[in-house]
């Protein structure tokens, strides 16, 4: 920043100072697996922080210092709750007293697979009444390219107050990897983007206070599409390795076994895995917002298009698996017992947003089978017809079929190889055990 007279400050200079000194007031927006974890970061930084969430549990869990979120342990959250640093509301109005602010509310689709914006508008209507000059507000929802300075600052300057100048804006994409225990929100690299370059700076600034790497980029749109391609490139290279898996099983040949081999490439080869479909709030969602906003230019995102149709097809091929798999014991799918192991998303977490589990449950039912589950980390799912519970993984003796949908660290493998009649591995989870009650995806 440059240096202003002491006795006018440039509003840049006095939040800059603020940030440096850690006295900046920092809030933070939709208290989720993104929101929380970034809560207690700043927090441990030795800033105040206020936490604000339309969820009245969450922020009641969070004022008793109790974390919900398994990348957050509360013995790590209480004591900052304890010393003031840390405190979460459902009222807006406390934004009248933060200098900065950060967005982290859900950017889901709607149906017809558009962009839901209504939760970031939701949320900049609340901002915009509390808006004062000197605030720094940064977008980190996912979102198409555009949002920050389309959708957010108009919202903002209807205050009379000037970007760049008054106020700072800035986009930067959260890449948090819920379970993953060597990368998580203060050593994961942070690319920020602001509406001008002051803006920029000060989003630099800000998170370089908390985070171990910044990387700075020169628009928001920039930042916006980092997120993006960083998601579409996942998405597509499942996308094709599902598409491989499909050959070889039509082949007889073990993709697992294929993957693990060209994996030892040295170069230009970066292993994907196979499994039953996408699944989270990121990877089956955030590539159609960029295939949406480039349709707008009149130009079509085919990869996306053509990965998210074979993605989507995974469940309906795991579903045959287990009707081939029943037919070695000439048993129809129509009232066979079958268990479900591994329900949310991905290993060792326990969010079931998007699982394809979900939609495994749902074909299976379709077709009359009687469904059960087993998951260490979710106690129960809904379903369209109600909740379901969870199972003991003991119980897998009395079921016709186990399918392993998620691959938790925690289940007894051997066990379960012992207990089972069949047993359709969609995760290579059983990798090396050779049986002939086992049908690998
Ligand atoms: N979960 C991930 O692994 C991950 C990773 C990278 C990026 N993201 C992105 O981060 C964003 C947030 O995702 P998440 O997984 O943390 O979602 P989440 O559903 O876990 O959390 C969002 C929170 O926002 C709250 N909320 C909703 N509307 C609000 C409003 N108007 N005002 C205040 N609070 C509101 C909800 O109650 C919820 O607690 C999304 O855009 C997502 O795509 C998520």
């Amino acid at each position: 920043m440059s240096s202003a007279s002491a006795a006018f400050p440039l509003t840049a200079d006095v939040l800059a100072e603020k940030i440096r000194s850690r006295t900046a007031r920092v809030g933070v927006v939709g208290l989720g697996y993104v929101g929380l974890p970034l809560a207690v970061e700043y927090a441990e930084a030795g800033y105040h922080v206020v936490g604000i969430d339309l969820a009245e549990g969450k922020a009641a869990m969070v004022n008793q210092g109790e974390s919900y979120i398994g990348d957050v342990p509360t013995a790590a959250m209480a004591p900052l709750v304890a010393r003031g640093l840390l405190k979460a509301t459902t009222d807006f109005s406390v934004i009248r007293d933060l200098d900065t602010v950060n967005i982290c509310v859900p950017t889901p689709l709607r149906k017809t697979k558009d962009p839901d914006m209504s939760y970031i508008v939701a949320a900049c209507e609340e901002i915009a009444r509390y808006f004062h000059p000197g605030m720094l507000v940064i977008l980190e929802s996912t979102t198409y390219p555009g949002t920050t300075d389309e959708l957010v600052l108009p919202m903002l300057e209807k205050s009379g107050l000037k970007v760049g100048k008054d106020f700072f804006l800035c986009f930067s994409p959260e890449r948090v990897d819920p379970g993953n225990a060597k990368f998580h929100t203060k050593n994961i690299p942070k690319v920020v983007g602001g509406t001008t370059p002051a803006c920029t700076e000060l989003g630099r600034l800000f998170y370089s206070q908390a985070l171990e790497t910044v990387v700075p980029v020169s628009s928001t749109q920039v930042a916006e599409t980092v997120k993006l391609l960083e998601n579409t490139f996942r998405m597509i290279n499942i996308g094709l390795v599902n598409e491989i898996a499909i050959m070889c099983d039509g082949m007889g040949i073990n993709v697992w076994e294929v993957i693990e081999a060209a994996a030892t490439k040295p170069f230009g080869f970066m292993p994907f895995y196979p499994g039953p479909g996408l699944g989270g709030h990121c990877i089956p969602i955030d590539p159609f917002y960029l295939s949406w906003k480039t349709k707008q230019a009149g130009i079509e995102a085919r990869f996306i298009e053509l990965a998210g149709y074979i993605n989507g097809q995974m469940p309906q091929f795991i579903v045959a698996k287990v009707q081939n798999a029943l037919n070695e014991v000439a048993r129809p799918v129509k009232g066979s017992k079958i268990m479900i192991f591994g329900v949310s998303y991905k290993k060792n977490i326990d969010d079931v947003r998007e699982s394809p589990a979900l939609d495994i449950i749902h074909l299976l039912q379709k077709r009359g089978a009687e469904i059960s589950f087993v998951d260490p980390h979710v106690d129960e799912i809904r379903l369209e017809h109600g909740p379901l519970k969870g199972s003991q993984a003991s119980a897998a003796k009395d079921v016709d079929c186990v399918v392993i949908v998620t691959d938790h660290s925690a289940f007894d493998y051997k066990a379960l190889v012992n207990d089972a009649k069949l047993i359709v591995d969609t995760r290579n989870a059983l990798k090396g055990v050779q049986a002939e009650k086992i049908f690998r995806l």
